[in-house]
């Protein structure tokens, strides 16, 4: 209780060392093979033209197939200069998408843009087994489209769907919005960072991919989009980077003078060599069936365990996380008291373990005076890469279930005390407080 003081009730600000299980992101957390640590020994630390540059660069062009690409120092600030210049370029403001997620949705809000959330409507049903729940509604972008076409910046695809429960996004949505993003001459952009996740949820899932090999699916995810956001700390299977990638070479000239400002010469983009060393061989790696298949199913197995014990959670268990409904657990919890980060904080209260809100304290905004709830409220379990055990996600479980049945008893509201003073990051600083029954 006295670390969570200390912490201001947000599990952001706890020190590591005071966490059992530690389930915030899996974003940069997990483990590298012994591939990659070798690899990080032969990092060549040349200011510019690096070999850890041209292998970097190669492993790219090998795995995705995209030839113009500049690293970064990770996937924000590839969102941050990419997002930022083609918002400049349309002057437009308005961002559709499947569905934004934090940082992203914050560049588009700080450079004074609209992003627009387009969910699938199959998101509405927590528990409807449908395949791809990551897909954009295509009637409301059409709709929107038709409307306010001339003051769309870009159309977003995240892949897959961190926001709506890790969710996989299908070839036919992507070509989809290809045909509309064509028809009415706007970009489509990809965040890319669960690609490898997506491509084996498609072989999964659609029948026409069950033959096909990951490498294969990825190429044609890959083959749907104009221009690509990358954080090397999800499907890079590294620690920290990043990358941005185009097909369009005058944009790339464009992009590649904001790097050398803003992070870096372009054959570093503020990493090290041996980052670009260790990106280059986790892309490799994360196209590996084997290793896709134990990842997936790890995932899964929490999910199957907390829905056999009750947990209202997302189905299908998505990539990379699984999704608790917060408002759903804690009904007795009205959303401006931030059920998903009240349910986070009880979590680690009770247990040792930490997750992470993803509700109305990250997404809520005031439009016209009037606050504007977000349509999810979960609680994310994210799993690092090739770190847990089962076992620990079995305590992980049990430790959840138990918290959620005693819930009326155990979990109170939260408010705050204190936030951060831009737009759209004030879940990661924000100060809180439980509310006094
Ligand atoms: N896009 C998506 C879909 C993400 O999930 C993230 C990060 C980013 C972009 C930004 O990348 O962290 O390298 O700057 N998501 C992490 C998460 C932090 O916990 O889901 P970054």
């Amino acid at each position: 209780m006295q670390k969570l003081w200390k912490a201001r009730w947000n599990v952001f600000r706890l020190r590591s060392v005071d966490i059992f299980i530690d389930l915030l992101t899996d974003s940069g957390t997990g483990t590298m093979s012994i591939y990659q640590w070798a690899a990080l020994i032969t990092g060549d630390e040349a200011y510019a033209g690096a070999r850890s540059w041209y292998n970097f660069k190669e492993a790219v062009k090998d795995v995705l197939g995209l030839e113009h690409v500049l690293p970064v120092h990770q996937g924000r600030a590839a969102e941050r200069i990419l997002y930022t210049t083609l918002m400049k370029r349309r002057n437009a403001r308005i961002v559709p998408a499947n569905t934004h997620f934090d940082t992203g949705r914050a560049v588009i809000l700080n450079n004074g843009g609209e992003p627009v959330n387009l969910p699938s409507p199959n998101t509405r049903d927590r528990t409807s087994h449908h395949p791809f729940k990551g897909d954009i509604d295509l009637d409301r972008l059409e709709d929107l489209m038709e409307k306010h076409g001339d003051d769309v910046a870009f159309i977003l695809m995240v892949i897959t769907n961190n926001t709506v429960g890790g969710q996989p996004v299908s070839i036919d949505n992507l070509k989809a919005v290809r045909k509309i993003a064509d028809r009415y001459g706007v970009p489509l952009v990809m965040d890319i960072c669960r690609f490898a996740e997506n491509a084996y949820l498609i072989k999964e899932r659609d029948p026409r991919y069950r033959d096909k090999s990951i490498r294969e699916i990825v190429r044609e995810i890959i083959s749907l989009g104009d221009h690509f956001v990358m954080s090397a700390k999800k499907d890079g299977l590294a620690n920290i980077g990043g990358f941005i990638a185009t097909r369009d070479p005058d944009l790339y000239e464009e992009l590649a003078a904001r790097v050398v400002l803003e992070e870096g010469y372009i054959t570093y983009g503020g990493l090290a060599g041996r980052d670009l060393e260790a990106i280059a061989q986790g892309l490799r790696e994360v196209v590996d069936e084997d290793y896709l298949k134990h990842r997936i199913m790890q995932v899964r197995y929490l999910g199957e365990l907390l829905v056999e014990n009750g947990v209202p959670v997302v189905e299908p268990i998505g990539g990379h996380a699984v999704y608790v409904d917060a408002a759903e657990a804690l009904p007795h919890i009205p959303r401006d008291q931030y059920p998903a980060d009240a349910l986070a904080a009880f979590l680690y209260l009770e247990s040792g373990i930490r997750g992470v809100g993803l509700g109305a304290l990250a997404f809520a905004r005031k439009v016209d005076g009037e606050i504007v709830f977000p349509e999810f409220e979960y609680l994310r379990l994210a799993i690092p890469r090739r770190t847990y055990t089962n076992t620990q996600l079995e305590y992980v479980a049990k430790s959840l279930a138990q918290l959620v049945s005693q819930a009326e008893k155990k979990v109170v509201g939260l408010k705050i005390v204190r936030e951060p003073r831009i737009n759209g990051i004030r879940h990661f600083l924000a100060e809180l407080e439980p509310v006094k029954r």
